[in-house]
């Protein structure tokens, strides 16, 4: 079998420096995450950026080189300057909320572009230095859109796929990206560009149509004398290492202390990194509403809501922070008491076995994105439910309601019926919750993360090359 070369501007390991010492964290994130167990059953390479390491003494530098060579993957450094300027800049502060139709958080100039463009460069120089004949190459997200074009350029019989793992937006919205064009040339680059639902490919069809004047079999382009293929591939979560981890009798101690120590509370809980894509104020005011207008819940909830620090610089990420920070103490500060708050928040990271614990342990999960390209986060929730328990509160927002319709579909922008749908969980009879859980859960066990990088990844390889057409 040929070679799998990832590539992303994330690493699945990023660099923490402390005080005397240097590890490597497994990074947070759905592209992270999801793609870590394809890579090690794959033998190939990751080539992506582990976290700043400006401060690390070269020894130090040396051993965290040693330790991605053994997780076989390629550092790409990047500098403080490509870091506010690629990475927060034009990725984060442009294309991020562009995709998830935020155009009031793009700021009104920008000056980013061309830095994007030169670090693109420079992961394509990266992967065509350690590219050999037969290899596969599998490019990822929004951080490196034009790297399939310029390795096109570079390597014109390799065989390039590209998954773009967040929203692609109606063609409106895409329209006014002053380098509309030029992204979607870089794309193009690919044989093969998957997204997580049909929805997206039919709006990167209509951005074909409406920028190049390319009419598309929507699945299908002709570019630049090659063919293109563009499909829906809803990515799935490693099923095979949740179930034991939910049926750890160590996790499952964890969780009866946890139930235990909410003394009867029903447990509400939401995972997310703090970004304002999340809907966390929407969803602190519809518990608080369901608190204000149903005096008997009062005192019988507690809201877990983790919070995973993330894109820190960016200032739209820290007024998000403040905000929620001051919904959670107004929330707190009018249904607590002194021996109780209802919701818990903590801002921090949590590793897989302690997730599963808090999967394991919530009545309902609250998942209510205003807009996310799949949410995975909804999916390990009922693959750590071997118990057939839990509500699935679910955002029709999130690429992930595309499949998972036995969930209670809700409008994240409508805090009223949010308030309702965690009323109508926490009263669900329990037939009801083992018969939408087991639904739930057969779909996540036959859409695993296996599953759709191999149907990726064999629809990839099963597209003829140009050096195989002869061309
Ligand atoms: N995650 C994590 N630690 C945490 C919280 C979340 O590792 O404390 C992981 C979580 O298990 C999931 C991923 O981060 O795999 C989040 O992916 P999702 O698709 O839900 O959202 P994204 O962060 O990619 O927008
Ligand atoms: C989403 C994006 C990924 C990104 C992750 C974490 O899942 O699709 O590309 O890696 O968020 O964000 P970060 O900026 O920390 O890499």
């Amino acid at each position: 079998m040929s070679r799998l070369l990832l590539v992303s501007n994330r690493l699945p390991v990023t660099v923490k420096a402390e005080k005397d010492s240097v590890s490597v964290v497994r990074s947070s994130g759905g592209l992270a995450t999801g793609l870590s167990r394809p890579h090690e059953r794959s033998g190939g390479l990751w080539l992506g950026w582990p976290g700043d390491v400006s401060r690390l003494t070269d020894a130090q530098r040396a051993q965290v080189e040693s330790q991605l060579t053994g997780l076989r993957c390629v550092p790409l450094y990047l500098s403080a300057s490509e870091v506010s300027r690629f990475y927060e800049g034009y990725s984060n502060r442009v294309l991020w909320p562009l995709c998830h139709y935020m155009l009031d958080r793009i700021p009104r100039q920008d000056r980013d572009w061309e830095i994007y463009r030169k670090v693109n460069e420079r992961f394509a120089d990266l992967v065509v230095r350690h590219y050999q004949p037969g290899d596969t190459i599998w490019v990822h997200d929004y951080q490196l859109m034009l790297v399939p074009g310029l390795l096109r350029q570079r390597l014109p019989g390799a065989r390039i796929g590209y998954f773009h793992h967040i929203p692609f937006p109606s063609a409106e919205i895409f329209s006014t990206l002053p380098r509309r064009q030029e992204l979607l040339k870089g794309l193009l680059g690919a044989d093969l560009i998957g997204f997580h639902t049909v929805s997206y490919v039919r709006h990167f069809s209509g951005s074909l149509l409406r920028q190049l004047g390319l009419d598309t079999d929507i699945d299908r382009i002709i570019w630049d004398g090659r063919e293109v293929r563009v499909g829906a591939f809803p990515m799935g979560i490693d099923v095979s290492a949740f179930e034991p981890l939910a049926r750890d009798s160590g996790i499952l101690e964890e969780v009866a202390t946890l139930r235990r120590k909410a003394e009867g509370q029903r447990l509400l809980l939401g995972i997310d990194r703090l970004d304002y894509t999340k809907g966390i104020p929407r969803r602190l005011l519809a518990v608080q509403r369901l608190l204000e207008r149903e005096p008997a819940w009062r005192g019988r909830l507690r809201f877990i809501q983790v919070a995973v620090p993330s894109r820190t610089q960016v200032d739209a990420y820290a007024a998000y922070r403040e905000k929620v920070d001051e919904l959670v103490g107004r929330i707190n500060g009018t249904y607590g008491s002194v021996t109780n708050v209802p919701v818990h928040y903590l801002y921090r990271s949590f590793n897989e076995r302690q997730l599963v614990g808090l999967y394991r342990a919530a009545d309902v999960m609250l998942v209510t994105p205003v807009r996310d390209g799949m949410n995975l986060v909804a999916k390990e929730f009922c693959a750590a439910r071997p118990d057939e328990d839990g509500v699935l509160v679910l955002s029709e927002f999130a690429g992930a309601a595309a499949e998972m319709d036995s969930a209670l579909i809700v409008n994240a922008y409508d805090v009223e019926a949010m308030a309702d749908a965690i009323e109508t969980a926490l009263e669900m009879p329990e037939d009801e919750r083992r018969s939408r859980m087991r639904a739930l859960r057969e779909g996540v066990k036959a859409r695993d993360v296996h599953w759709w990088a191999a149907s990726f990844i064999d629809r990839l390889q099963g597209l003829k090359t140009m050096a195989e057409k002869g061309l």
